[in-house]
């Protein structure tokens, strides 16, 4: 089966008892069992639950993985992969990653005794440069979050593996619609299914998935012991979610080829971020790994003030945290995704006060460029104009 057959189809039979096309919402906590003599192979919720299974099997066809563990964030997905980690173990994290994760690893895992160390993703030679005797895992993204920087998907996994590190990667900015970094050597994918893949701003949720049993079997103990579950609806919302992301990606994709086109010449622009643009850094590379650019692009402007009242002034671009799904939104990464880092912090990783970042959505590409021209014309207006 291809992908977007295997959205629709995998893991989604009509259920048993009625041959319902839709499966049912398995609303309970428990269910009974038929004797002491026969554990039930669905028992607890926590556990387990059939739409949550269901769910686990459709990811894991989308991106190739032999094993798929659900989560109730993206950020549990990604504390679940660190679980790997012990007291004394260091963590090799890209400069360029998302807020919550460089939270996660400089606040949590500090105070369980892990260290991390950083390594820029776009040089190879950054990750030998930053291991440590007692570095275990290496997590990284692409595209990036907000810069949208490609990295060698392949070639940063083949060097983790040959430094003995277990390669980490978060796949929510690309979604499984457009790379499947298991099949270029990662070892685990982590996603926030919060964005592409249930697509409509409904519902949190993660992923891990992984080619390993050894890994998968820790994770799934992990995830039992500490609870961090998606509830029954919201595993239903994902996969009713998941279905169609075949063809919102394709969108997004469109939409945001235009969006990026269009604010190249729009005043008071003075550099556009979105791997579709042939001036990008990394254009070719994301030609070659990629089924598409995806849906992010990020924007700076000549100033943070015009940055600000930009992100103010769009009546289709809705201001708000997050991604992926079917409405545009336009975010301020030092007030949002990245508002756990210091000034400083941010401009070491090129994310300056004069950025927005725009996840574009699926609506009609001219009312999005109109949107944000008459924004940009108002915010401009409302800053020349004298007091
Ligand atoms: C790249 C990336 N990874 C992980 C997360 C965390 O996902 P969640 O909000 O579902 O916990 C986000 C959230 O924005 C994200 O952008």
């Amino acid at each position: 089966m291809r992908f977007a057959t295997k959205a629709i189809r995998v893991g989604q039979d009509p259920d048993a008892t009625h041959r319902a096309v839709v499966a049912p919402i398995w609303q309970t906590s428990t269910f009974a069992w038929n004797s002491l003599d026969e554990i039930p192979p669905i028992d607890y919720t926590r556990c387990t639950n059939p739409g949550r299974i269901s769910l686990e099997q459709a990811l894991a066809s989308l991106e190739n993985a032999k094993h798929c563990t659900v989560f109730g964030s993206g950020m549990a997905a990604i504390a679940a992969a660190f679980s790997l980690l012990e007291n004394g173990d260091d963590l090799l994290m890209a400069t360029d990653i998302y807020g919550g994760t460089y939270r996660l690893a400089d606040v949590y895992l500090r105070k369980q005794g892990v260290t991390y160390s950083s390594f820029d993703a776009s040089d190879l030679s950054s990750i030998a440069a930053a291991v440590k005797p007692n570095s275990k895992l290496l997590i990284f993204e692409s595209p990036t979050n907000p810069n949208l920087r490609i990295s060698d998907v392949a070639a940063i996994a083949a060097e983790a593996r040959r430094l003995g590190l277990i390669s980490i990667f978060d796949n929510t900015f690309a979604s499984p619609a457009l790379q499947n970094p298991l099949d270029l050597g990662v070892d685990i994918v982590v996603h926030s299914t919060t964005k592409y893949i249930s697509g409509h701003s409904d519902v949190i949720g993660g992923a891990l998935l992984t080619n390993d049993c050894d890994i998968a079997h820790a994770i799934y103990e992990w995830s039992k012991a500490y609870g961090p579950v998606p509830s029954p609806f919201d595993c239903w919302l994902s996969l009713r979610g998941l279905k169609t992301m075949g063809i919102r990606v394709r969108e997004h994709c469109r939409n945001a080829q235009a969006v990026a086109e269009y604010l190249v010449d729009q005043p008071g622009v003075t550099k556009v971020h979105y791997p579709g643009l042939s001036t990008h850094p990394d254009h070719e590379l994301a030609k070659r790994q990629m089924k598409g650019f995806g849906g992010m692009v990020s924007v700076e402007f000549e100033s943070a003030a015009m940055a600000r009242a930009v992100a103010e002034r769009t009546k289709v671009f809705l201001l708000a945290e997050s991604l992926g799904g079917v409405e545009s939104l336009v975010a301020y990464p030092p007030l949002m995704s990245h508002a756990t880092m210091t000034e400083e912090q941010r401009l070491e990783r090129g994310i300056p006060p004069t950025m927005l970042r725009l996840s574009v959505g699926i609506e009609d590409a001219d009312d999005l460029c109109e949107d944000l021209g008459l924004a940009i014309a108002s915010a401009r207006e409302a800053l020349l104009s004298p007091v």
